[in-house]
């Protein structure tokens, strides 16, 4: 569907702070090739705490993060084949199921007690791991996000990780955001954002901005010849739930995969794609070095401007969680209509009684939230803002 693009004033609530994660997706929770064969790694994904590992063999497995014995968190424990042992007893855990394979104090005649940890699906892709932290029965209907540059040699790759004590859709919305470039002024960012286009479908907000630069960046960039030059281009920026794609035309590509850690908390798996005018015979020795470079000293330097923008945000919200705000960027509240709706969709889904739900519930009622999504939507109808959200 075609959304207009005019900028025009509406008041919007908070309310969309309190939202939470529709868990039937895949969701980054860490770099691939920093898990060895052996290590466990601790993965908080919206208060579900879970064991990630690698066994041996090279396989991964993702178990929650909480021993059946006495629930002593089984990321503190070892890697036994491909088991987990907890830490305490010694009990094991298959990797696969999460069912109970040992307990070593146990006489071999006897039978194991049926306690079983719950496994999640799990996968690397992109160099990146992925849980499914929904309804496992539902993941062959859902795909990680595709990546075409990610082993293109015509590309330079920069992974970035982000961490932000905020709410998800702080986040989202400053990456949708391209009219804070005056945020980044100092560092040469980019300027004149015009909307040119906004679609919106049941899983997905594109927005296509045109923006200009101009500078010694620019020039770095390969956007313009001459520093003092004006280079203006398309941007499209697309979010298809719960993760960002966005292309500046020929120049560079952002894959942004959002990881919401707990309704103050999120992280994020970022991947650049530049092309570089250099030979590949030039580029190829000097790609870990100046991703490297790129990452620290232009990406971090953004970054850290954005971060403090967010973090800002989200203690404004935390002070006042029912002040009233004002949007004019269309785009912006087409995102929140679909992160409504993707919460909506979930709660649907779920039974009341379901774990999934119960987790989900938790956290929204820890920073004093409405615990239902009915609540977040009753109080919609009420106010103007809220009124546009549930469109
Ligand atoms: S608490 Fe895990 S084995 Fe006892
Ligand atoms: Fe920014």
């Amino acid at each position: 569907m075609e959304l207009a693009t005019a900028l025009k004033g509406q008041t919007v609530q908070n309310v969309i702070r309190t939202v939470g994660i529709n868990p039937n997706h895949w969701y980054p929770i860490g770099w691939a090739d920093r898990l060895k064969p052996g290590q466990i790694m601790p993965v908080m994904i919206w208060q579900q705490a879970i064991a990630v590992y690698r066994d041996q063999e090279g396989q991964l497995h993702a178990l929650e993060d909480a021993c059946p014995h006495r629930g002593v968190a089984l990321h503190k424990g070892k890697v036994h084949g491909k088991h987990i042992a907890c830490a305490y007893h010694g009990w094991e855990f298959d990797g696969d199921t999460g069912a109970c394979a040992k307990i070593p104090y146990l006489p071999d005649e006897q039978k194991l007690p049926c306690a079983n940890a719950r496994s999640y699906p799990i996968q690397e892709k992109y160099n990146l791991l992925w849980v499914f932290p929904g309804d496992a029965a539902q993941v062959e209907a859902h795909d990680i996000p595709s990546v075409p540059e990610y082993g293109d040699m015509g590309w330079l790759m920069v992974p970035v990780t982000a961490h932000f004590k905020a709410h998800f859709t702080i986040c989202n919305e400053n990456a949708m955001d391209v009219f804070h470039g005056f945020l980044h002024e100092e560092l040469q960012g980019w300027f004149d954002p015009v909307l040119l286009d906004l679609k919106q479908t049941e899983d997905l907000v594109r927005a296509e901005y045109q923006v200009s630069y101009k500078g010694r960046l620019a020039k770095f960039l390969g956007l313009s010849d001459r520093a003092d030059e004006v280079t203006t281009l398309p941007i499209a920026v697309q979010y298809r739930y719960p993760h960002f794609a966005s292309a500046l035309k020929g120049v560079s590509s952002l894959y942004l995969m959002r990881s919401p850690v707990s309704p103050t908390e999120s992280r994020s798996f970022a991947l650049f794609f530049f092309r570089v005018k250099l030979p590949q015979w030039l580029l190829n020795p000097i790609r870990p070095v100046l991703s490297d470079f790129i990452q620290r000293f232009l990406l971090q330097r953004f970054l850290r401007q954005d971060v403090e923008m967010m973090e800002s945000e989200q203690q404004a919200y935390l002070r006042h969680p029912s002040r009233r705000y004002v949007e004019i960027n269309p785009a912006i509240l087409a995102l929140q209509r679909l992160t409504v709706r993707q919460y909506e969709q979930f709660v649907q889904q779920s039974s009341h009684s379901s774990g999934q739900l119960q987790h989900h519930n938790a956290a929204r009622s820890s920073i004093g939230a409405p615990s239902t999504i009915e609540a977040v939507m009753s109080n919609a109808v009420e106010t103007p803002s809220l009124e546009g959200l549930g469109q």
